[in-house]
């Protein structure tokens, strides 16, 4: 299968890891084979939206058998780039950048992780899992000697757009940005950006929305 997926929307691609998760989960109770209705029960995507995702990238199931479950997995897995190994530094070793050390997901996938920066004096020197944590002020030296491709940015808001800098100056293709701020990089970097805070806002919008709804009723 070829690897230009460029026209592929953004859309279906945000939707390739929860298939992912599904079908390891599938793996794990050693289902092997499964019905693009039964996938579809499962996931909470219709099965014709299964069967458009998947032809987006050559289609994998077959009329009357349906998918070959470890096939997929295999698939997608690739497709997200999963197969291979990446190398990762955190800046901000504080309650984020921490737990993101201590949570060993990420490495089974390929994330590896090759040092944790702080500008803490309390913090350099400490290790999390065996990985130690620097100066921050060493972070490029860093990663142009190891060659990392990902930054994951665990700082204050207020620093975190000169740490992006350093980061993209050093060479990094890829920034996975926890602070609440957009970061601004030259157009060959990728950024994906977690603002755990949106996210809550709109569980509160949607239980706001729900009560206003059912006060509505009531009256
Ligand atoms: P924290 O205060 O525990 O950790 C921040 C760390 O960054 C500290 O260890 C601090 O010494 C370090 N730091 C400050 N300036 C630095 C610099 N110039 N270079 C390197 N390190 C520097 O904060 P926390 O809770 O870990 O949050 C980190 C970031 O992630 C914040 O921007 C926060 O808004 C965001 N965030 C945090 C979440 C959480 O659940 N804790 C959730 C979502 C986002």
């Amino acid at each position: 299968m070829g690897r230009d997926f460029t026209d592929v929307s953004m859309a279906v691609v945000r939707r390739l890891p929860k298939y992912h998760r599904y079908l390891k989960d599938l793996l794990d109770k050693e289902v092997y084979r499964i019905s693009s209705r039964e996938l579809s029960r499962l996931i909470g995507f219709t099965a014709s939206q299964i069967r458009q995702d998947l032809n987006c990238f050559g289609g994998f199931g077959q009329q009357g058998y349906g998918y070959n479950v470890e096939e997929l997995y295999n698939e997608i897995g690739k497709i997200l780039g999963l197969n291979k190994i990446y190398s990762t530094v955190i800046i901000g070793a504080g309650n984020l950048g921490q737990a993101i050390a201590n949570y060993p997901h990420f490495v089974k996938y390929g994330f590896k992780l090759y040092g944790l920066f702080d500008s803490n004096p309390k913090l350099i020197g400490m290790k999390i899992r065996d990985i130690n944590i620097y100066d921050v002020d060493a972070i490029e030296s860093f990663v142009e000697k190891n060659q990392i491709e990902i930054g994951i940015i665990c700082t204050p808001k207020e620093v975190a757009q000169d740490i992006a800098d350093k980061l993209t100056n050093a060479g990094v293709k890829g920034i996975w940005n926890f602070a609440p701020l957009d970061i601004k990089v030259p157009d060959d970097v990728i950024v994906e950006n977690v603002h755990l805070s949106e996210s809550l806002f709109i569980l509160s919008y949607l239980l706001h929305e729900k009560e206003a709804l059912e006060a509505a009723k009531r009256k």
